[in-house]
């Protein structure tokens, strides 16, 4: 998706909130979207950095703004920079951009459009903690490559930088932008998570820390500094404020990153009509949702370690955590998928958990063993007359895997995979009478194409 971002739907209000400076909701792809910014448009744009108060003030603004990270967790920012400011010696100072994820395209997005907003942020970051030295961490694309290393030397040339940058690839894994995996890739090791939680900020060597932050936070970090936390806030809810990049799926197979205010309407951005709301937890996938762009029946929320949800359920919620959590959803870093109503959702499921399984970095077995074994189950569940114990089998398996692992990626496929579960419960009942309601072959959800990854592939 890179550099080939399609119009957002629905189209982003432009210029400033009534009565206050900077960009209005369009803020960090500004424009039409689609013309990368090279810094002296930037600074057009956006002014230079201007003095923030010192690192007090830095951080006192970015509490008040209430920034959380935008790479899926959702954490206070302010907390992570203050503990930075304590570490010593600095950290380094980590920009992620690896973007495993392969339903996502925001943050590859963002660094093609608007990468001195990203260099900006990283600069802020480093400034907060004391650091004189940074990292830019994406995916492994020449011509993505290219467009930064011009960024930095544009950076270097007009010497606005204190802190040096250096660029470093991740390897194409779904893992390879999760914290642990990212710090053993920068310190020269393969990109695979570490066995145990670390607490406080990771650790690149015994006498080194790293303060990591996902590319889009580091983004809105540098128009919180220009703007304030009040702009920040005029998008948004009080308790989930500022706008946020998603990534969207729509039911007719067109994708697109659109900025959009946290708190906004499902039904909106996936052109969903929003009926009766159906019951917290309950209704099946059903004949679906009439969209803008076809029937729709079910959404899957926050990617490949999201939920699915039943598209009569997810017309009447917002895109903000204090609505999905109890639901057991999240915005994670904000990939939205519409699935068509004539595609099979078991499927779907199964060639996403198959995927997922292949990812596993192979270190705990009962994320090694256990994701295959469910892929498995969940391909024969999709296919004709499965076992009717197939889905008491994933049960109990979701059960053995869940919190097994040295990090987060048993428990996020699962809550994928029981997610499917609860959503396409009708159509596993009409596979086991040997039926199916998909009409349309055709995967939906991306997956990697081409030879499964290797072990070789981490580094
Ligand atoms: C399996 C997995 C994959 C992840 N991949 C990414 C990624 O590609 N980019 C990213 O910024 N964060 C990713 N994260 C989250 C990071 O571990 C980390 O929380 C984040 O980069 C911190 O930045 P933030 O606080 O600004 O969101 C991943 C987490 C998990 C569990
Ligand atoms: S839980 Fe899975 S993906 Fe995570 S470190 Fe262990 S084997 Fe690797």
């Amino acid at each position: 998706m890179t550099g080939s971002l399609t119009l957002p739907h629905p189209p982003m209000a432009a210029g400033p909130p009534p009565g206050l400076p900077g960009p209005g909701l369009a803020r960090l792809l500004p424009g039409s979207g689609a013309a990368p910014a090279d810094l002296r448009a930037h600074l057009t744009a956006h002014g230079p950095l201007g003095p923030a108060g010192g690192r007090d003030g830095l951080l006192r603004e970015v509490a008040a703004a209430g920034l959380t990270g935008r790479g899926g967790a959702a954490f206070p920012v302010a907390r992570k920079l203050a503990a930075a400011a304590q570490t010593r010696p600095a950290p380094v100072v980590v920009g992620n951009g690896a973007e495993g994820e392969p339903a996502s395209g925001k943050d590859r997005s963002l660094l093609w459009i608007s990468p001195h907003l990203v260099l900006d942020g990283l600069q802020l970051a480093a400034a907060a903690a004391g650091s004189a030295a940074a990292v830019l961490y994406v995916p492994r694309d020449e011509r993505l490559h290219g467009r930064l290393a011009g960024a930095i030397a544009e950076r270097a040339a007009a010497g606005i930088d204190a802190a040096h940058v250096e660029l470093v690839t991740a390897p194409g894994r779904f893992l390879a932008g999760e914290e642990s995996a990212l710090v053993s890739r920068l310190a020269g090791r393969p990109a695979l998570p570490a066995y145990r939680p670390v607490r406080g900020l990771p650790r690149l060597t015994p006498g080194r820390a790293a303060l990591v932050q996902n590319v889009e936070t580091l983004a809105h970090l540098a128009l919180i500094v220009r703007y304030g936390a009040a702009w920040f806030r005029t998008a948004g809810t009080e308790s989930e404020p500022g706008t946020m990049l998603a990534t969207l799926h729509l039911a007719d197979g067109r994708t697109s990153v659109a900025e959009v205010p946290l708190g906004v309407g499902l039904a909106g951005l996936l052109g969903l009509d929003a009926g009766p709301e159906c019951p917290p937890g309950a209704a099946p996938a059903g004949p679906g949702v009439p969209s803008a762009f076809g029937p729709v029946q079910a959404v899957l929320v926050g990617g490949y370690h999201g939920s699915w949800l039943p598209a009569t359920q997810a017309a009447g919620l917002p895109l903000a955590n204090a609505a999905l959590h109890p639901l057991g959803a999240m915005v994670g870093a904000g990939v939205l998928a519409a699935l068509p109503a004539d595609r099979c959702g078991l499927t779907e499921t199964a060639r996403v958990a198959r995927y997922l399984a292949l990812e596993s970095a192979g270190q705990c077995g009962p994320c090694f063993n256990g994701l295959p074994r469910m892929a498995a189950a969940l391909e024969h569940l999709a296919g004709p007359r499965p076992d009717r114990r197939a889905r008491a089998d994933l049960e109990r398996w979701a059960g053995l895997v869940t919190g097994r692992g040295a990090c987060h990626h048993p428990d996020g496929s699962v809550r994928f995979i029981r997610s499917a579960l609860r959503v396409f419960a009708a159509e596993a009942g009409l596979h086991e009478q040997g039926r199916c309601s998909g009409t349309d072959p055709r995967p939906f959800l991306p997956v990697p194409a081409g030879a499964p990854a290797t072990d070789e592939d981490w580094s």
